[in-house]
C-alpha cells in the first residue's frame, strides 16, 4: 500500500520551537552495525512559545530507554518523532537509542564510508542520529564523548579529554543541530597554524585516509587564505582553538560546514598535479573558502527555519566568488560564474522547477538546495551591494554580525539591517526574493544628434504558481563607448523599478555604441538586436571584460541560430571577430580560451524555444559540430603560433595564469584535432605532465573517435585512485557521438568499478549523460529510459541523489511531441514505482506538473 501523499511544509506556518536547549551531552559507542548514542539534554520552556506540547524529531532510530529528570518514560512514538508529558518547568531528557551505521546508505545522519564512519547532519539528518527538536532555530553548545577502536575521533569544538578508546570535544557556541559531525576512523593529517588578526593561534588539521597524503597541502593553502580573506575584507576571526576538515568519498554534495570540523567530498578537497585538472584546484579552492565563511555566515549567524536557506548560501556563495575573483584576477572568473549560473539557473528558473530564492513552501527540503538559491541568491546581494555602494555593503555586513550574532534569523532581518544602514527603502528589491523566474529585458535606442536615450522594457513569464509579476529593482551597469572605440561615458548604474523606462546621456559628440549590463550586473536576459558589426566592435574594444566576452558569445550564438532556422549566418563577422580577438595579445590567455568558446547546446536549446521555435538537439548539436569546423578552417594558420605561445615553460603550478594558458592550448588543440584527426592529441597525451592537458588531448582523442588506446592507458594508470577513475567514466559518456552516448553509459554501469552507492561514480557517468545534450536526447529515447531506470533503481538506496538526477528531465516541455512523450513515460515510469522516496516524488511531480 502506498503512503498518503507527502504534506507540504509552508513557510506561513512557522510558529517558534515549544522547548529550547541549553546544552547538550552526546556519547557514541562506536559499532558498525549497532552504534549507541545516549543523549542528556537540558531543556526549558520558550517564553516565546504558543504552547508546551514536546516533540522530538527522530527517524530510523530504534529507542532503548528514555527518562525525563531521572525517571524512566515510555514516550509515545509517532510518525516522524516522539511525544512526551514533561513537566512546565527546565527539565533533563536522557534517551539511549541504537542505530545501524552500515545500512545507511543514503548518506544521511551517521554512515560508514570506506570504513570510516562520518555524518552529514544538514538539512535533517540529524534526526537519524537521535531523538532532538531538529530545526535550526533551536541551538545549544554540545559536549561530545566518542567511544570506539577507531585511532582518531573527531567532533565539533576543541578537544577536551581523551584517553585509549575514548575523546571528548566541546563545543562552546550554540549551533543547531544541523552543524553537528562526528568522524572515527583511520585516518592522518596535514597539520598546520595560523594566527588570527588578534594574535591568536589557531591548529588547523586537514585528516584523510592513509595513501592521500600527497593531495591535502593545496587545500590547506586555500583554507588559510580564505581566513585571511575573511579578516582583511568582512573583519571576521575564526572563533576556536581548532579548525579541521575531513576528507570522504561518499558524499551526497561537495562539502558541509559543520562547526569546526568540516567534512568534504573528497574530490572538492583532494588536489595533487598528476590528478586534478585546473578546474578541479580552482573549486577546491572556491568550496574550501564557502565552508570556512560559513563559519560566519550560516554558522555564527544562522537560519531560522528552511525557508531562509538563501540567506546562508546566497551570502556565502557571494561571499566565495568574490574570494575567487580576488585570488584570480583578470574578469575570468566573472565570466565563469554567469556561464554556470546560465547553464544551470537560468535552465530551472525557465522551466517546471522554477522557485523563489525564498520559497513558500516545499515537501522535501534536500530538493531546495539549488541554484536558484545557491547562485541566484548570490546574484541578489551581488545587485544590493551594487545598489548600496561598497562602503555602504561593507557598514551593512557589520551592522548584520553585530546585530544577530548567536541567532537564527531571516532574509527580512537581512534586508531590514540594509535598510537601517543606508536608509533605503528595499520593499521592490525584495521581490527578487519572493518572484521566481529570470526577467526579459528589451532594450531600444534613440539618438537625435547629441542626446542617447536607452529604453528598457522588463517582463518576466510565467513561473509554476505565480502568474503575475510585478516589475523588479534592476542595476543596469552601462557604459557608453566612441565611434573609435574610446569610453566616453564609463560604467554608470541605471536603476530600472519601472516595467518600462528610459535614460538619457546628454551632450554627446557622436551617436556611441551601449555596453549594457557590465559584469552581468543583474541576473536577467538581455534581448538586444543589433548588427553583427557592433557585436564585433564591443568584443574588440570593450572595456569591460564581461561585456567584451558576452559580445563574442552574442555574435556566436546569432550564427548558431541563423543556422539552425535556415537565415544567413553571420560567420564572416564571427570569424574575423574571432580572429581579431586571439591576435589581441592584451587579451589573457584564459580570457581568449574562455572567448573561443562557443555557447552550450543547452543554451541554444532554450533561446530557439523562447523566440518559439521547438529547439531540435540533433540540428543543434550538427550546427555546432560544422560551426566548430568552420573556425578550425578560418583559424588554421593562427593555430600553431598559438599553441606555441600558450606552452607553459615553469614547472606546475595551479595559478590562474597557468591555468589560463593550458586553457588557451586546450582549445587550440580541440581545433587543431578537427585538421589533423588527432596527432597533435595524441602527441600531447603522450608528454602531458599533469591532468588538466592529459585529460584535455583525451578528450580530443574521444571526439576524433581515436580514443580507445589511450582511455586502456588512462586506466591502467589509474586504476587505483578513485578521482581520476570518475573522469575517465565521465569522459566517454560526455564525449560520446549522440547515437552512441545512453549505449556507452550503460556499458560503464557493467564495469567492476562502477558502483551506484558511490555519488561521485553515479554522478560520473549519469551526470554526464545528462550532460551530452543530443546524447541524451537521441530521438531513439534512449536516454530518458536509461536514466529512469538507474533513477528507480538508486531510489531506494539513495533518494538525494535519485531526486538530484531527476532534474535532467526539467526542460522537456521544450521539445516537440515525440521526445515529450518519450520523456513523459520515463518520469511516470518513475513515479510509479514502488515505495518512491518524498524526495524524488517531489521532484518528479513538479516535473510532471
Ligand atoms: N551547506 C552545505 C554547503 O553549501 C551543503 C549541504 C547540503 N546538504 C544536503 N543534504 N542538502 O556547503
Ligand atoms: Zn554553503
Amino acid at each position: 500500500m502506498k503512503d498518503a501523499e507527502p504534506q507540504a511544509i509552508r513557510l506561513a506556518d512557522y510558529a517558534p520551537p515549544n522547548w529550547l536547549v541549553n546544552e547538550v551531552q552526546l556519547t557514541f559507542r562506536l559499532a558498525p552495525r549497532a552504534t549507541r548514542v545516549l543523549s542528556r539534554i537540558r531543556f526549558r520552556p520558550n517564553p516565546e512559545a504558543g504552547g508546551r506540547a514536546f516533540f522530538l524529531h527522530g527517524e530510523h532510530l530504534k529507542l532503548i530507554r528514555a527518562s525525563v529528570d531521572g525517571a524512566e518514560i515510555s514516550p509515545r512514538l509517532v510518525d516522524g518523532g516522539l511525544e512526551a508529558d514533561v513537566p512546565d518547568a527546565p527539565f533533563t531528557w536522557e534517551a539511549e537509542v541504537e542505530i545501524d551505521p552500515e545500512a545507511n546508505t543514503a548518506l544521511e545522519g551517521l554512515y560508514l564510508s570506506n570504513g570510516m564512519y562520518c555524518t552529514q547532519c544538514e538539512a535533517e539528518g540529524f534526526r537519524r542520529i537521535t531523538f532532538y527538536p531538529d530545526r535550526p532555530d533551536v541551538m545549544a553548545p554540545f559536549t561530545v564523548r566518542i567511544e570506539g577502536p577507531e585511532p582518531v575521533l573527531l567532533s565539533n569544538g576543541n578537544p577536551t579529554a581523551s584517553g585509549a578508546g575514548w575523546a571528548e570535544w566541546t563545543d562552546p557556541w550554540p549551533k543547531p543541530a544541523y552543524l553537528f559531525a562526528l568522524v572515527a576512523g583511520d585516518l592522518v593529517a596535514l597539520e598546520d597554524s595560523f594566527t588570527t588578526m588578534s594574535g591568536r593561534e589557531v591548529t588547523l588539521k586537514l585528516w584523510v585516509r592513509p595513501g592521500d597524503e600527497h593531495k591535502t597541502e593545496f587545500a590547506m593553502e586555500a583554507l588559510k587564505k580564505s581566513m585571511r580573506w575573511d579578516e582583511e575584507v568582512y573583519g571576521r576571526e575564526y572563533d576556536l582553538d581548532i579548525f579541521q576538515i575531513v576528507a570522504v568519498s561518499d558524499f551526497n554534495m561537495g562539502a558541509m560546514e559543520n562547526k569546526g570540523l568540516n567534512i568534504f567530498n573528497t574530490s572538492a578537497v583532494l588536489a595533487s598535479p598528476d590528478t586534478s585538472t585546473d578546474a578541479n584546484f580552482e573549486r577546491i579552492e572556491a568550496i574550501v573558502a564557502h565552508e570556512y565563511f560559513h563559519n560566519w555566515t550560516g554558522n555564527r549567524i544562522t537560519c531560522r527555519d528552511w525557508f531562509q536557506l538563501s540567506l546562508k548560501e546566497g551570502l556565502t556563495v557571494f561571499r566565495d566568488q568574490s574570494f575567487t575573483a580576488d585570488m584570480r584576477p583578470g574578469g575570468v572568473s566573472r565570466i565563469e560564474d554567469v556561464m554556470a549560473l546560465r547553464g544551470r539557473q537560468f535552465r530551472e528558473d525557465n522551466g517546471p522547477l522554477a522557485h523563489q530564492v525564498q520559497p513558500d513552501s516545499f515537501v522535501e527540503i534536500n530538493n531546495f538546495y539549488t541554484a536558484t538559491i545557491y547562485e541566484k541568491g548570490a546574484e541578489v546581494i551581488r545587485m544590493l551591494k551594487t545598489l548600496v555602494g561598497d562602503a555602504a555593503y561593507r557598514d551593512a555586513l557589520d551592522l548584520y554580525f553585530a546585530r544577530h550574532d548567536g541567532e537564527a534569523c531571516t532574509i527580512d532581518d537581512w534586508l531590514k539591517v540594509f535598510e537601517d544602514a543606508t536608509g533605503r527603502d528595499l520593499a521592490q528589491f525584495r521581490l527578487w526574493y519572493k518572484q521566481a523566474g529570470t526577467p526579459r529585458l528589451d532594450v531600444t535606442e534613440d539618438w537625435d544628434g547629441a542626446n542617447y536615450t536607452l529604453t528598457f522594457r522588463q517582463h518576466m513569464p510565467a513561473t509554476p504558481g505565480q502568474n503575475e509579476k510585478k516589475p523588479m529593482v534592476i542595476p543596469i551597469a552601462t557604459g557608453l563607448l566612441g565611434p573609435n572605440g574610446d569610453e566616453v561615458v564609463p560604467t554608470t548604474v541605471l536603476e530600472m523599478t519601472e516595467a518600462e523606462q528610459s535614460f538619457t546621456f546628454e551632450g554627446l559628440a557622436a551617436r556611441p555604441v551601449p555596453s549594457i549590463l557590465r559584469g552581468f550586473s543583474a541576473p536577467v536576459i538581455l534581448n538586444r538586436e543589433t548588427s553583427p558589426e557592433e557585436r564585433a566592435f564591443l568584443l574588440a574594444h570593450d572595456t569591460d571584460p564581461f561585456n567584451k566576452w558576452e559580445a563574442g558569445r552574442a555574435l556566436a550564438k546569432d550564427v548558431l541560430i541563423a543556422m539552425i532556422t535556415g537565415e544567413e549566418p553571420p560567420l564572416a563577422a564571427y570569424l574575423g571577430a574571432l580572429a581579431a580577438m586571439l591576435r589581441d595579445e592584451g587579451q589573457s590567455p584564459a580570457f581568449r580560451a574562455l572567448a573561443l568558446r562557443l555557447p552550450g547546446e543547452d543554451d541554444i536549446a532554450q533561446t530557439l524555444f523562447d523566440a518559439n521555435v521547438t529547439p531540435d538537439p540533433a540540428r543543434i548539436h550538427d550546427a555546432a559540430e560544422t560551426l566548430r569546423q568552420e573556425v578550425a578552417e578560418h583559424l588554421q594558420d593562427m593555430l600553431p603560433r598559438l599553441a606555441a605561445e600558450c606552452v607553459v615553460a615553469e614547472p606546475f603550478a595551479p595559478t590562474g595564469e597557468q591555468a589560463g594558458q593550458r586553457a588557451l592550448a586546450l582549445e587550440v588543440l580541440k581545433l587543431t584535432t578537427r585538421l589533423d584527426g588527432g596527432k597533435a592529441a595524441a602527441a600531447m597525451f603522450e608528454s602531458a605532465g599533469n591532468m588538466t592537458l592529459s585529460l584535455g588531448a583525451l578528450g580530443c582523442l574521444l571526439d576524433a573517435e581515436k580514443g580507445e588506446d589511450a582511455l586502456a592507458a588512462f586506466a591502467a594508470k589509474w586504476q587505483g585512485d578513485a578521482l581520476v577513475m570518475d573522469k575517465w567514466f565521465m569522459m566517454q559518456v560526455v564525449h560520446a557521438a549522440p547515437e552512441k552516448a545512453a549505449a556507452t553509459a550503460e556499458a560503464l554501469t557493467a564495469h567492476p568499478a562502477f558502483n551506484m552507492k558511490n555519488p561521485n561514480r553515479f554522478r560520473a557517468v549519469f551526470g554526464a549523460l545528462a550532460m551530452n545534450a543530443a546524447g541524451f536526447h537521441h530521438a531513439s529515447g534512449k536516454g530518458y529510459d536509461l536514466l529512469a531506470d538507474w533513477i528507480i533503481r538508486l531510489d531506494p538506496l539513495n533518494p538525494q541523489i535519485a531526486a538530484r538526477m531527476s532534474s535532467a528531465f526539467e526542460t522537456w516541455k521544450r521539445y516537440d511531441a515525440d521526445r515529450q512523450a518519450q520523456i513523459r513515460a520515463a518520469l511516470e515510469r518513475i513515479k510509479a514505482s514502488e515505495n518512491l522516496s518524498r524526495d524524488t516524488g517531489e521532484m518528479v511531480g513538479r516535473i510532471l506538473a
